[in-house]
């Protein structure tokens, strides 16, 4: 059996906000102290991490500390060796932004918010980031009527297309990254899923800067499937980052540490992200955004940001196993997966082909999809049963 530690080459990334939550909920307070931000680095770079990500405000809340922070943090970096991979902003916590930040109605909110996001991305860009996430966790509404959803959207628009042109004018090498979240802390929040992300970067100037941060817990969270949003996403070009964490179906973001909640999807997951046997696969950094549940104390903190990483790997594993197995090859051209990849109407075929053509409508109706014994070897293969 291997030893499922985590290595660099892994490229597991952790944001500092997910160690550093301290279980403040709706109702309650604090239950764990402050962490320092530079002393979580160190520690998940000891735990075999590749990557930090932060907000803004996970590591600099005090603008008068923010040059001797930054110094002690790129310290942290040198002598570890960690990377900063993303940063993204907070747009969320500062009650100014409670009716939104670039969608608020108020004008003077718009400003102050992408103007905030102009300092940060300056920050990105001088830390080497690569990817910019955007999660417009306030952008959205409780009360119908409340919100222009067209003026909105083209509000939007108007930012994206302005944080791209400025990086575009600074040289920057950082590629926006939306993550789709259908409620929480809104009522309802605009870019609900990865499919109406998708939409509104078509809509875009330079499309191609902006693609998606998809996050396990917030497809499930609206009773999608996870696996499928991201091998849409990827076929789409656009999986920019990702954000694994585990979810029990339809109920608040638990933000669970990866594996836990629904396991199947979380083999899937994998299973999408090394391209499910085609080669549409995700090469970025395996970044977790998930929260160590209120009851831990600092040692369940770390257990669990062990957890997420070991899970990867244990799955990455199963899945890779379940790949290789020459049962399933047999069976996954059983269930006719294959046969996918045909075109419906081949080149050089007319209309006429497949409308004078004669079908077995019988057959096809009682024919074998061996879809089951499929399922039940990638079961088998999960449970390690084989
Ligand atoms: C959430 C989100 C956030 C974002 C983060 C990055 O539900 O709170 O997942 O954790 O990922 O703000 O922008
Ligand atoms: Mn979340
Ligand atoms: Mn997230």
């Amino acid at each position: 059996m291997s030893d499922y530690t985590p290595r660099p080459e892994d490229k597991f990334s952790f944001g500092l906000w997910t160690v550093g939550w301290q279980g403040v909920d709706v109702f309650g307070p604090a239950s764990r102290e402050l962490l320092d931000p530079v002393a979580a680095t160190y520690r998940l770079a000891e735990l075999g991490a590749a990557a930090v990500t932060f907000h803004d405000d996970d590591l600099l809340p005090d603008d008068a500390e923010r040059e001797a922070t930054l110094t002690q943090f790129r310290k942290a970096l040198d002598e570890t060796g960690l990377v900063v991979e993303m940063v993204t902003t907070n747009t969320f916590s500062d009650p100014v932004f409670k009716e939104g930040a670039i969608t608020a109605n108020n004008r003077e909110v718009r400003r102050y918010a992408l103007a905030k996001v102009l300092r940060n991305i300056d920050l990105a860009a001088s830390l080497g980031a690569q990817t910019f996430v955007m999660w417009g966790g306030r952008e959205g509404a409780e009360h119908g009527g409340s919100k222009d959803i067209g003026a909105a959207l083209d509000r939007y628009r108007d930012a994206l297309n302005t944080v791209c042109a400025y990086v575009k004018e600074q040289g920057y090498g950082i590629r926006f990254a939306l993550e789709p979240k259908p409620n929480e802390p809104r009522g309802d929040i605009l870019l609900p899923t990865v499919g109406h992300a998708l939409a509104l970067i078509n809509e875009l100037e330079h499309p191609e800067m902006v693609g998606l941060n998809p996050e396990v817990g917030h497809e499930e969270m609206a009773g999608l499937n996870f696996a499928h949003g991201i091998s849409q996403a990827l076929w789409h070009g656009k999986l920019f980052h990702i954000d694994l964490n585990g979810q029990h179906g339809p109920r608040f973001d638990q933000d669970l540490r990866f594996g836990a909640g629904n396991l199947r999807g979380a083999f899937w997951t994998v299973d999408a992200m090394l391209g499910a046997g085609t080669d549409r696969r995700y090469d970025g950094y395996v970044h977790f955004d998930y929260k160590t549940p209120r009851v831990e104390a600092i040692d369940g903190v770390w257990e669990s940001a062990r957890g997420c990483m070991r899970n990867y790997l244990i799955l990455r594993e199963r899945v890779q196993a379940f790949r290789a197995d020459p049962d399933v090859a047999a069976a996954l051209e059983a269930a006719g997966v294959g046969e996918l990849r045909e075109p419906t109407v081949a080149p050089g075929e007319s209309l006429d082909d497949i409308r004078n053509a004669s079908y077995d409508l019988v057959a096809l109706r009682e024919r074998s999809v061996a879809m089951e014994a499929l399922d039940q070897l990638a079961m088998e293969h999960l449970l390690g049963a084989r």
